[in-house]
């Protein structure tokens, strides 16, 4: 089939590479030509394992090209996939304005039938206004149809999630564009859900959501364990083994962040207010994911005090989620910016994403390292703050000749338990009742005695 994929960001370029691998004739399509030169020399823009290879072989194979002339992509296509950014904008809804501008473009360029596809994230009801905004700027009398065809990859893993993803959905109220996208999927073999136009844009939004409720749901039992001296990890699994519930998002944390999840729980809620229903389970899931990072700087306040001037704090991760270049949305930034904030001097490391992250953070008082062991090079304590699977095997006896003070606040509980305490450390890590926890009760104890005894 011919297709042409607009926008070459995660979902885009991602698309158009496994698309092109299924033996399909793909036109990529981007307004920056910078990035469009970059992806033609296989040098990609973003870190997803896999993909280069994939982009370079099948450019070679002149399946796949890439262009900056989106009339030209058009013209070649039977099927044009909208991959634009929807960001949020400063009312918590799905910025349009992308998504909407190309739609209008699409209109202009349409000279024979095509089917018109939906990648992006998109509020209820969009895919209706790309129709009308594509017949409004028609040039002559021209049939084609829209649909929605959400996309489900997780970052890091986007390649082999479009190859063995677990559902398809494809939503349109034409039973010929219905058809047309049931051939691009059939080879998959895995569930197609055909269905109206506006099902599928809230199934995506729905799986989000839920996905996220999933994480704060396991990061406030995570509360309870630590207050009540159980351990996440053991219930997680306990819970995850009941094939109603299943393992997949309870992994407890500082929270989660990214480009989807924060954006698109937020534009739920805004259509739920939209539709005049307050969603009140969504309000709680954001807000405890805020919650969270508090949390866990709580106990590093009451260990190290609120005046972290003097202090040298080493860092580990920066990106929203392991195998990621990706800061937006992460959390480890923002613990960043907290620590550098109450005075402290960071060293920082991540394995893939410290270009974006000195962009956004700057060099002062935070200085780049070249691996987890500079970090930790007589620094108080040891942070880890993305779930980088390299972090959860560092080399701990090193770990402790290297830091100035053999403390380690463990935000993805990377590290095992025993062996870090075993080993002489303080540990604090989410939901488990630490030796770290058990020397703040001590404390507050000590402080509840005083209390008690009026000499405090
Ligand atoms: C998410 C969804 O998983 C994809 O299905 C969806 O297509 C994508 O959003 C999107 O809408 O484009 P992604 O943002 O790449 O994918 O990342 P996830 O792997 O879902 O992780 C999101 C956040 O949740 C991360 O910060 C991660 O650290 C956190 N998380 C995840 C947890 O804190 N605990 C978990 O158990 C799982």
């Amino acid at each position: 089939m011919k297709l042409c994929v607009i926008g070459t960001g995660y979902v885009g370029l991602v698309g158009a590479a496994i698309f092109s691998d299924w033996g399909n004739e793909v036109i990529g399509v981007d307004i920056d030509s910078a990035k469009i030169e970059k992806i033609k020399a296989g040098e990609m823009p973003i870190y997803e394992p896999g993909l280069a290879e994939i982009v370079v072989r099948n450019i070679g194979e002149k399946r796949l090209s890439f262009t900056t002339d989106m009339a030209e992509g058009i013209a070649h296509a039977e099927i044009v996939f909208i991959c634009v950014g929807t960001p949020q904008d400063d009312t918590g809804a799905a910025d349009l304005s992308a998504v909407l501008a190309v739609a209008k473009q699409i209109g202009e360029s349409l000279t024979d039938y095509k089917v018109i596809v939906t990648k992006s994230t998109v509020p209820v009801g969009t895919n209706e206004r790309v129709y009308e905004l594509i017949r409004q700027n028609l040039k002559s009398p021209v049939e084609f149809d829209v649909a929605s065809n959400p996309e489900f990859l997780r970052e890091g893993s986007s390649v082999e999630d479009m190859r063995t993803t677990d559902r398809t959905v494809i939503g349109s109220n034409s039973p010929k564009a219905l058809g047309i996208l049931k051939n691009l999927y059939t080879h998959l073999g895995t569930p197609i859900v055909e269905c109206d136009l506006r099902s599928a844009e809230l199934i995506k939004y729905a799986s989000n959501a839920f996905l996220a409720t999933k994480i704060s749901f396991i990061n406030e039992i995570a509360q309870i364990c630590e207050r009540a001296h159980a351990d996440i990890s053991t219930v997680a699994k306990g819970m995850g083994l009941d094939s109603r519930i299943g393992p997949k998002f309870l992994r407890a944390g500082i929270g989660y962040g990214g480009s989807c999840f924060p954006k698109d729980v937020a534009a739920l809620y805004r259509t739920s207010t939209d539709q005049a229903y307050d969603f009140k389970l969504l309000r709680g899931v954001m807000e405890v994911n805020e919650r969270m990072k508090y949390n866990f700087l709580k106990n590093v306040t009451l260990h190290l005090g609120k005046n972290l001037s003097g202090k040298s704090l080493g860092v580990l991760g920066l990106a929203f989620k392991g195998d990621t270049d990706d800061i937006r949305d992460s959390v480890a930034i923002e613990v960043v910016k907290v620590l550098r904030g109450m005075g402290a001097k960071l060293k920082v490391y991540d394995p893939q994403a410290m270009y974006n992250s000195k962009r956004v953070l700057g060099e002062d008082n935070i200085s780049y390292c070249l691996d987890s062991y500079e970090v930790m090079e007589k620094s108080d304590a040891l942070f880890i703050l993305t779930d980088w699977k390299e972090f959860g095997t560092i080399d701990l006896s090193r770990t402790k000749n290297l830091l100035a003070n053999p403390l380690i606040f463990d935000g993805r509980n990377m590290l095992n338990v025993e062996k870090v305490q075993n080993m002489g450390f303080v540990y604090f890590a989410v939901g488990k009742r630490t030796n770290g926890v058990e020397l703040l009760a001590e404390k507050d104890k000590v402080y509840q005695k005083a209390v008690l005894n009026n000499d405090h």
